[in-house]
């Protein structure tokens, strides 16, 4: 029996199976709205068989949306094209699929051109914003120089992320996830490669993590406990002088404790200099540290492409979920193939019944690989 296909709790949430759809930018919003590209993009994900959908990166706030194309949770006008898309995602979703959403703040990652456009921060004459950080020390040389969090920032941002959690709650998210990872502002903040504060917020891991753990709980408290609440936190920054896998133990427990449901284990991007030698599940062992060191249900990511791979992590006991980008980019049928290879049953459409192995001997011909 395949565990990869087994049902699992996230709280008040019960996934059909342990495969979850990643959050991926897209970069094609229009001032944070979602419009056509979403659409395709969200519907062809929602009927891939995984369990669970992440909706990409979505800005807490206008400011806090990485480039121009980033979506936002920000207005209404934001709120109405994201609900279109969502209900026609669960219109043609496998039945079960859950939804959930990442909210996030870019930081000082902010203001910046999407990745097809350079990806560097946004020239004088492409319209950039202000950006904000823990500390006044820009991504790299030649970024934009974040402002120091003030007081008052941190409290409208705190707002934002209540604010945003609400409309997703209104919109019938299943899931609202936390973007505390990747560099962006709560993760600037966490990582004493970023922080360099030396008032209540900086310092110390208490201080460094007590602002963004108030945002999960604020997060948690303003939605009706029906939807299941976690976060995408770091593994490590892959540098001596950052956050350590010892770290991510302590906040996925601090996490559990403020009433989360759940934590996806990913790592990197604090600083474009610093590299990582990836590989085939190169941050599992993170989660596995995460799972068995804090108790909290965790979701392991980067690099799972294969179904036997995926199989492998969530029977051995190293995560209770798996997560992938771009596996799901490459065969947005991926779930189909992996229940197809694992001898696992899940809610084929009728209409596309006809592509199965056991119906058309074609298949094999079709997905040599
Ligand atoms: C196109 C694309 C967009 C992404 N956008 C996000 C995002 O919005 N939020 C996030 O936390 N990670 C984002 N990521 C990272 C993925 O969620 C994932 O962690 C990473 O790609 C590793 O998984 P993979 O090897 O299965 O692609 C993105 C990745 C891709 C490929």
């Amino acid at each position: 029996m395949s565990q990869l296909f087994s049902p699992f709790a996230i709280g008040p949430v019960t996934l059909a199976n342990r495969i979850v759809v990643a959050p991926m930018c897209q970069y094609s919003a229009d001032d944070g709205s979602m419009n056509d590209w979403h659409l395709q993009h969200l519907m062809s994900l929602a009927m891939s068989g995984a369990a669970m959908v992440v909706v990409e990166a979505t800005a807490v706030e206008r400011h806090g949306r990485i480039t121009h194309g980033c979506v936002g949770l920000y207005s209404d006008s934001n709120e109405l094209a994201l609900g279109r898309v969502l209900a026609a995602a669960r219109g043609v979703a496998l039945p079960g699929t859950k939804f959930c959403i990442q909210i996030g703040h870019a930081g000082r990652k902010a203001s910046s051109e999407r990745p097809w456009e350079g990806g560097g921060p946004l020239k004088d004459n492409a319209d950039p914003w202000p950006t904000v950080a823990a500390s006044a020390i820009p991504f790299d040389e030649g970024w934009h120089m974040p402002r120091e969090l003030t007081g008052q920032d941190k409290m409208r941002i705190g707002c934002a992320f209540v604010d945003a959690a609400r409309r997703a709650a209104r919109l019938g998210f299943d899931a609202i996830e936390l973007h505390m990872a990747h560099g962006y502002l709560l993760h600037n903040v966490m990582s004493p490669v970023s922080n360099k504060r030396t008032d209540a917020f900086g310092g110390s891991r208490e201080n460094r993590f007590a602002w963004p753990l108030s945002i999960a709980e604020a997060v948690r408290k303003a939605v009706p406990d029906t939807i299941a609440v976690g976060a995408r936190i770091t593994g490590q920054d892959w540098t001596d002088d950052g956050l350590q896998v010892e770290d991510a133990v302590a906040l996925g427990a601090e996490l559990k404790a403020a009433g989360l449901d759940f934590v996806c284990v990913s790592s990197g991007g604090i600083h474009p200099k610093i590299r990582i030698s990836v590989k085939p599940g190169y941050q599992v062992p993170f989660a596995e540290a995460v799972k068995q060191g804090s108790g909290i249900a965790t979701r392991a990511v980067g690099m799972i492409g294969t179904a036997k791979q995926a199989e492998e992590i969530i029977a051995s006991g190293a995560a209770d979920m798996v997560a992938l980008a771009r596996g799901m980019l490459d065969d947005p049928r991926w779930g189909w193939h992996a229940a197809e290879e694992l001898g696992a049953d899940i809610p084929f459409p009728p209409q596309y019944a006809r592509v199965a192995k056991k119906v058309w001997p074609g298949a094999a011909l079709a997905r040599p690989r």
